[in-house]
């Protein structure tokens, strides 16, 4: 098979890259894509970085196994925990690409108020984010948010309701007095929660995520190796998960929608 018509991998800890795999299949409606959820070992976020390492590697292993042209660690704890090691690995072969925090546009809204960079607690503790936060600590206040035990709730399935209001109502309440200037979604989980914080925050928020932002770098490297699909439609996409069961899968095809 010509390598520009070999699918595209996607990676996760869970469900949660499925939010960077739908903007991809807007984005490059012509590429076929596989994701792998590992949803046995979420979340990540409260592992050692070494185990987050050694998962992330027996997924990318997954992934040449099903032959992908590129890779997308759709995760900001796996990409913290993996990605230098990662393209060492693999970058001579195929683009390897990874996400994290977007705050520099958060940055350039210039909005009055704190910065408030929800994630899990690897990202945060992980030297990734900290090169960034000092790139940007002298032009805004930016304000580290660990929210363990979110990814659990969305793993569920539970996207709305009481308990995930009451959850982001008291991380959020106690910062509403010092303003908020926006929301930057450090963990690729989060957006399927988008609706819940945008009622919290009386959508006065802007609430950022860095999907778009990788999917475009994914393009930009697709042409780079010079591997992109000539289709501009009818791209395909398989999703596998570590869980294998009927659920997951459908909850996953769900959020895809
Ligand atoms: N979606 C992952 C991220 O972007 C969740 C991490 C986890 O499994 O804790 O960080």
């Amino acid at each position: 098979m010509k390598v520009e018509h070999r699918p595209i991998g996607f990676f996760d800890s869970g469900v949660g890259g499925i939010s960077v795999l739908r903007e991809a299949v807007k984005l490059l409606p012509g590429e076929d894509f596989v994701y792998f959820g590992d949803s046995n070992n979420a979340p990540y976020g409260i592992k050692t970085v070494d185990e987050a390492n050694k998962l992330t590697f027996e997924a990318v292993d997954f992934l040449i196994s099903k032959n992908v042209k590129a890779i997308v660690i759709a995760c900001n704890t796996a990409t913290s925990a993996a990605i230098i090691n990662l393209r060492k690995k693999y970058s001579s072969m195929m683009p390897v690409i990874g996400i994290e925090p977007a705050l520099k546009p958060a940055v350039e809204l210039k909005r009055e108020g704190q910065i408030i960079i929800m994630a899990t607690p690897m990202t945060l503790a992980e030297s990734k984010f900290n090169n960034l936060m000092k790139k940007y600590e002298n032009q805004a206040k930016i304000y580290p948010m660990p929210c363990p035990g979110l990814v659990e709730l969305i793993e569920k399935g539970i996207l709305e309701g009481e308990e995930i209001e009451g959850y982001l109502r008291s991380k959020m309440e106690p910062l509403k007095k010092q303003g908020v200037a926006a929301i930057v979604l450090g963990c690729t989980h989060y957006p399927f929660i988008k609706k819940v914080l945008c009622k919290l925050l009386n959508n006065e928020v802007p609430i950022i995520d860095g999907s778009l932002g990788t999917v475009k770098q994914l393009k930009r490297e697709l042409i780079k190796y010079n591997i992109a699909s000539e289709r501009k439609e009818g791209g395909k996409v398989d999703i596998y998960n570590s869980l294998n069961n009927d659920e997951i899968i459908k909850l996953s095809y769900d959020l895809l929608k």
